[in-house]
């Protein structure tokens, strides 16, 4: 294609899947009628290659030696968060490019409000760039979070040049857009939200980041399917991705880490949203537990690692005689497959008598929680409904089951006893080749079980 001719090329607005020509449905995600025609003035990697406008005033490429380039420690800028600069890998790397998705409402523009208040606080220079809300709409949720240094400022702009322009004179060391899907860039002819528009801005801005050492934290909308729009675009580019997630009903938050180039995926930060914005929640485990029904049938606490932080989670079930030929399974928060294998483990295994049984199995606090670590609980909540009999309340067990209802062992089991007994339970229920290593953690008595039978013969029997 010839420079600066325009062409008209297919963009997939679910997936970002290019093609030279319209299709009903997508080859990438398989969504029907998501196709939109966008000019496109470029070459057709205009992705991945920085605009004009961007690589203006850009020196001459020099290539540098590997074992000369020094990392300094105060490279990275902590936010003032605890939470937030664990989910970073320590804090904002100068340079780099985050971004934050979530549902909409969900608190994005309130933690990066909070970021550039705590870094204008500690003398950091910030620019909040917002294409969503006036001056005075920022101004009033400003007033919420608390007092800011009379030296953060503000920007309400959505085309793309003026803000290039803006940072390039104010040499701020930290930028926010808020969010990428308002931004436009002249020189691409589609909508504002686009996949070309969107991914042509976060072009410009990583040229800008990379160019100035100007450190850009990008909100990014999610679409139905709960990415960011253009994603596999974004998320390529950007250096960091981390989503909010959380139940819209609980007033809890968690911020994950999906990708980062600087430090490990697997944190999460806990907040909680208040009146005078996100706080941080120090003790996780206790804030899940809360509220947690005592001598109830079908409810087992058990304890999920999120990265490095034991998490404790209370599951519960609830398992009543089915009225239909098709008994019914759901379950919220965890795999529906992985509960019907369980259930079917239990059946098979210890003799229990559940296909006339309809189950539901929920995650309490609206936690979603992967993790073959949660299935002895599963799998004892499921059992102390049927046979409606409580656990003890001070009791926690974890540990993976196979499929000939052994119990195997599981990651950081010591760490796991440890959030336990911190939180004042007794009894910990673990994997057998995981007992003795569970004993170094002390203060907690330690059952060892090497089958899902013994388990019950423990505690249910
Ligand atoms: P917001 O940060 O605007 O969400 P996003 O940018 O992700 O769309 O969050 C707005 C929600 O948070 C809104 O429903 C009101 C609530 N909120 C509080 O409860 N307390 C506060 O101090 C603030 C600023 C917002
Ligand atoms: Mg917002």
């Amino acid at each position: 294609m010839a420079k600066g001719k325009a062409a008209t090329v297919f963009f997939c607005q679910n997936c970002g899947y290019e093609s030279s020509k319209w299709m009903g449905q997508c080859p990438g995600c398989k969504e029907w009628n998501s196709f939109v025609e966008e000019t496109v003035s470029k070459s057709p990697h205009m992705g991945a290659a920085p605009s004009k406008s961007a690589l203006r005033g850009a020196s001459v490429s020099v290539p540098s030696v590997l074992s000369d380039i020094a990392i300094k420690e105060e490279d990275k800028l902590s936010t003032g968060i605890g939470e937030l600069d664990r989910v970073l890998g320590g804090g904002i790397v100068q340079g780099s490019l985050t971004l934050v998705g979530g549902d909409p409402g969900i608190g994005k523009s309130t933690l990066l409000l909070q970021v550039c208040r705590n870094l204008s606080g500690s003398g950091h220079k910030v620019l909040y760039i917002s294409g969503e809300e006036s001056l005075t709409q920022i101004k009033m949720r400003a007033d919420r979070i608390g007092a800011f240094t009379r030296d953060m400022l503000l920007l309400c702009e959505t085309n793309l040049g003026e803000i290039t322009n803006v940072i390039r004179e104010q040499k701020p060391e930290a930028v926010v857009i808020d969010s990428i899907q308002t931004m436009y860039n002249e020189e691409v002819s589609s909508a504002p939200g686009s996949v070309s528009q969107v991914r042509e801005s976060t072009g410009i801005l990583l040229q800008l980041a990379k160019g100035l050492g100007v450190s850009v934290l990008i909100v990014g909308h999610v679409t139905k399917e709960g990415t960011v729009a253009g994603p596999r675009v974004l998320e390529h580019m950007v250096d960091t991705v981390l989503y909010f997630e959380g139940d819209r009903h609980a007033s809890y938050r968690i911020l994950r880490g999906v990708k980062n180039r600087f430090g490990s995926t697997n944190e999460i930060g806990v907040f909680e949203m208040r009146e005078q914005g996100l706080a941080e929640v120090q003790n996780a485990s206790e804030y899940m537990l809360d509220g947690r029904p005592e001598d109830a049938s079908g409810s087992v606490v058990a304890c999920t690692m999120e990265g490095t932080r034991p998490l404790l989670v209370e599951i519960q079930a609830l398992v009543c005689h089915s009225s239909f030929g098709i008994p019914r399974r759901q379950s919220t928060g965890t795999d529906l497959n992985r509960v019907n294998l369980l259930m079917a483990v239990l059946e098979k295994r210890s003799g229990v008598q559940l296909a006339s049984c309809d189950a539901y199995v929920n995650i309490a606090g609206g936690m979603k929680i992967l993790e073959p670590a949660t299935d002895l609980g599963i799998v004892l909540a499921i059992l102390s409904s049927f046979r409606n009999k409580p656990l003890s309340p001070k009791l926690i067990a974890f540990g993976e089951v196979g499929l000939s209802g052994e119990v195997r062992s599981v990651s950081m089991a010591r760490q796991r006893v440890a959030e336990a007994a911190k939180l004042g339970f007794d009894t910990c229920i673990v994997p057998y080749v995981c007992a003795e290593d569970c004993r170094k953690a002390g203060g907690i008595g330690i059952i060892g079980v090497k089958t899902v039978q013994d388990a019950i013969d423990r505690v249910l029997a």
